[in-house]
């Protein structure tokens, strides 16, 4: 299994894909299981993956984004939405502890009524954190892929009512970030440079260092 430290300084985001290559559906789906082992507020798994794997429907997606040439060229895209009503459905989460004798009836109840006394009402909360599981995801996906020998692109880059329309989601899914996955061709970037540790880390109260 590969060391995380260095899969965290191989990865970068590529621009150059093998456009004959492909991955198959297993390892997408062991992909995605990763992505899922993140963290999120209460448990709510507010993330939602679509792998696009189809290049007629990469190729509708690349039109969404601007054009942009990996979004085909790549082995899949994942588009991660995020879900605005998760907490609706944190009942489901719980409910194997509950069975499992993990969680008790009472403690239940009690996550529950804490994770709607946070967000229900609260549309800012709930879409913040709706974008915040699903950015934990998609960093844990990259991470995953990386690992797997695959590389990836993150984009922010496309029309968010486009891509919803073409892939069938719903209005309570908020598109959180699309990422396309496969097999590197040459011509791709070195990793870029980082602002130093230094700069970006004070201890015990914020120190400006711009
Ligand atoms: C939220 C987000 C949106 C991004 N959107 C795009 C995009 O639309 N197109 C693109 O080519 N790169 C996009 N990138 C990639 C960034 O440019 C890249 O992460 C950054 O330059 C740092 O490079 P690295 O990922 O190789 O370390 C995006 C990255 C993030 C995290």
């Amino acid at each position: 299994m590969s060391n995380v430290l260095s899969v965290l300084k191989e990865r970068v985001s590529a621009n150059n894909f093998d456009f004959t290559k492909t991955i198959s559906e297993a390892d997408i789906k062991e992909i995605v299981s990763y992505a899922t082992e993140a963290p999120s507020s209460f448990n709510i798994q507010h993330w939602r993956f679509v792998a696009v794997n189809d290049k007629a429907v990469q190729e509708k997606l690349k039109a969404a984004a601007y054009n942009q040439k990996k979004v085909a060229d790549c082995s899949v895209t994942f588009v991660i939405f995020g879900d605005v009503n998760g907490v609706d459905k944190l009942a489901l989460a719980y409910e194997p502890m509950l069975k499992a004798g993990a969680m008790d009836k009472a403690t239940f109840d009690g996550m529950l009524g804490m994770a709607n006394g946070m967000y229900k009402g609260n549309a800012q909360g709930c879409r913040d954190e709706a974008i915040r599981s699903g950015s934990l995801a998609a960093m844990n996906l990259m991470i995953a892929a990386q690992a797997k020998g695959f590389i990836s692109a993150p984009m922010i880059g496309f029309d968010p009512a486009a891509v919803s329309k073409l892939l069938g989601a719903p209005a309570n899914l908020v598109p959180v970030i699309m990422i396309s996955v496969g097999h590197a061709a040459p011509g791709n970037w070195p990793r870029k440079p980082r602002f130093s540790t230094d700069k970006v880390l004070s201890f015990n109260s914020y120190k400006e260092s711009f």
